[in-house]
């Protein structure tokens, strides 16, 4: 996923353990020749560019002005083609069919959850159950995939991947958590590590984070 040519623009999303923990995923799959993939919530687009490495024709959306900056420049620099487009989750690629969906979105339970989040938090800020953008997805993605398409989307512990679960396979698609990993508690889980355990989302002992990916494939 590295390169050394990679930026990160001040107010853009920086790579991090939940984006390795996807792009691992990501390398598992076996892409058809010229799959079209969708990396939604693009950041600065390291997702987006392992895909293209990986021979995907890729599209990838956010909502934030600078990420969609972020990404055509890593793009250009890495000499890789991806059409990145600025819009609200799916709203850009309305009417298209995606052999792949990745997606690292906002997860993190956010005190006060019912404000929009706004500038860098929309990042990872998701309303009080983190699930703000995760449902969307979980209603939105499955009418995305073409037949044996796939969709990864990786989340925290704290937003209920099982909730994750349930609804991609409702909707007809087989779901399973395929990775896990634990990691330290970043600034932002740090920073709300009181109201975390009030609301019982950690608990006393908990003192790491669990990050999971979800896998949901639409049957042939
Ligand atoms: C956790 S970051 C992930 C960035 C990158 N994909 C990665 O893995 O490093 C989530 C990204 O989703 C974007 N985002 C948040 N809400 C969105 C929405 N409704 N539609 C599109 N993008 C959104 C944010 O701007 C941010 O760039």
């Amino acid at each position: 996923m590295g390169s050394v040519n990679f930026k990160v623009l001040p107010g853009v999303y920086a790579p991090q353990e939940d984006t390795a923990l996807l792009a691992g995923a990501l390398s598992d799959e076996s892409l058809p020749p010229g799959a079209a993939v969708l990396d939604v919530g693009t950041g600065s687009g390291a997702l987006a560019l392992a895909a293209a490495r990986l021979g995907g024709r890729v599209t990838a959306v956010d909502v934030s002005r600078r990420a969609v900056w972020a990404a055509r420049l890593n793009a250009a620099r890495a000499g890789v083609r991806v059409r990145v487009l600025r819009g609200n989750l799916f709203t850009p690629v309305r009417g298209e069919s995606f052999d792949l969906v990745l997606a690292n979105p906002p997860y993190v339970p956010a005190p006060g959850g019912g404000h929009r989040p706004r500038g860098a938090a929309r990042a990872w800020d998701a309303g009080h159950d983190g699930r703000l953008v995760l449902d969307r997805i979980c209603r939105e993605a499955p009418a995305l995939l073409r037949p044996a398409g796939v969709l990864l989307l990786v989340q925290s512990a704290l937003s209920d991947p099982e909730q994750t679960v349930g609804h991609l396979r409702a909707a007809g698609l087989k779901a399973a958590v395929i990775r896990r990993q634990r990691i330290a508690f970043g600034p932002v889980v740090r920073g709300r590590e009181r109201w975390l355990r009030q609301r019982g989302l950690l608990s006393q002992a908990d003192n790491e984070e669990e990050l999971v990916v979800v896998r949901a494939e639409l049957p042939v």
